[in-house]
């Protein structure tokens, strides 16, 4: 008997991919950067928030700071002015969108492993007028009092995934919409895991699934990302793992001083991360595929944590700043952040010309909005950064760790 080796007709359908989120906004690769840059026009650029995500962990209260941080070392010689500020842990992309619009620095990237996020800025950023369509589209029709079960528009969402053989456009634009609605309708605004609908699934509480879904205010802040994006001040969102992020700026934008590049990192807390994102990576319970091996993207896991402190404090080429949680382990334990100096190997010092700078420590208070159910609180945050130590503000704001 032979046996025939051509996939029958049904298999070949089965075996069509399922798209990937875009890497970068245009697939022809690097954007060309614009270097007529004019102050931002824009109602919200210097408002108190801007993201179109209300994000966990989102960090719009230490925005201000950051800006207060990078305009104090832009007065230093070795600074002088920022060209690009990349965000590889972007998120809601609050510090980022604060600092391009204040004009703090020139330019930003966000960039995020989480295809769903990735996907969103992409579109709001390229795409504006589709999302702010669609963002209507969905409230009218499902949030707006009298509208269809809405409950049931939330289990749709939780559910799509891109459908095999769809253009990545497609996958892309559809995928923004479910980050969209999903953002706008679960506590918390987490995406994944097991979160449920604000107002719980049978809506009895005071708060309903569209509690916070204001249109208007939405739209206004898609536009922003979207002004940024024409004017040349938000260069390109990438859907990569924050190493690819570091690595693929030097390559795609070799023509940026290093010293001219700050990167800021804001990584899952050490002590809280599984529950607000690790399901997103996950690929039994979350979104699904994303390239790259899933057991690096497992911020449950503390290794991850040590990877991303051994890279930056021993091969980053751009000086960086970085906010965690104030767990006491982040400036003990030599496997993270004790040492108050990058160590570079003497190799990548002559190769690579990675430099030794100081790292300076400060405890921040951050006002946060926990949540509809707790109302504001205070938690101090940590922020460790390799700007020029004598530009670090030491003061009520920006205090010594003890
Ligand atoms: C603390 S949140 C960032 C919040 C953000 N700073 C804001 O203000 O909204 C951390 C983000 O890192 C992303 N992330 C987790 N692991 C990652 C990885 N390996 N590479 C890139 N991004 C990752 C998560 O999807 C999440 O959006």
């Amino acid at each position: 008997m032979t046996v025939s080796t051509a996939a029958p007709a049904s298999a070949s359908r089965v075996l069509q991919t399922v798209p990937e989120i875009p890497a970068q906004i245009s697939p022809s690769g690097a954007r060309k950067l614009i270097t007529d840059l004019h102050p931002v026009d824009h109602p919200l650029a210097t408002a108190r928030y801007q993201s179109a995500l209300r994000y966990p962990g989102a960090k719009s209260a230490l925005a201000p700071a950051i800006g207060r941080l990078v305009e104090s070392a832009k007065r230093s010689a070795q600074i002088r002015q920022i060209h690009l500020f990349v965000e590889p842990f972007a998120g809601g992309g609050s510090v980022s969108l604060r600092l391009a619009g204040t004009g703090t620095v020139d330019r930003v990237l966000l960039a995020d492993a989480d295809p769903l996020v990735a996907a969103f800025w992409q579109e709001a950023a390229a795409n504006t007028d589709y999302l702010v369509d669609r963002m209507w589209d969905e409230w009218r029709t499902y949030i707006k009092p009298g509208g269809a079960p809405a409950v049931a528009r939330w289990d749709y969402w939780r559910a799509w995934a891109p459908p095999a053989g769809a253009t990545a456009a497609t996958a892309r634009a559809t995928a923004a919409v479910k980050a969209l609605f999903l953002n706008r309708t679960t506590f918390s605004g987490i995406l994944h895991g097991r979160a449920g609908p604000i107002g719980g699934r049978q809506q009895l509480s005071e708060y309903s699934i569209g509690a916070r879904w204001t249109p208007s205010a939405v739209e206004e802040r898609l536009r922003l990302a979207g002004h940024l994006y024409d004017t040349g001040r938000l260069l390109d969102v990438w859907c990569k793992d924050w190493r690819r992020t570091l690595d693929d700026v030097a390559e795609h934008y070799a023509q940026l001083l290093p010293s001219r590049v700050l990167a800021y990192l804001d990584p899952p807390y050490l002590d809280k991360s599984p529950k607000l994102y690790q399901r997103s990576f996950d690929p039994r319970g979350g979104y699904g595929r994303i390239s790259g091996p899933v057991d690096d993207l497992m911020w449950g896991d503390t290794r991850m944590h040590f990877r991303l402190a051994e890279y930056l404090t021993t091969r980053a080429q751009y000086r960086w700043v970085l906010s965690y949680d104030a767990h006491p382990s982040l400036t003990t334990s030599p496997w993270l952040y004790a040492d108050d100096r990058m160590t570079p190997s003497r190799q990548d010092r002559e190769l690579l010309g990675i430099r030794c700078w100081r790292i300076t420590k400060r405890h921040v208070t951050m006002q946060y909005s926990a949540s509809a159910r707790t109302g504001r609180g205070h938690r101090d945050e940590l922020l460790l950064t390799t700007l020029p130590p004598a530009t670090v503000p030491r003061n009520a704001e920006l205090r010594s760790i003890p």
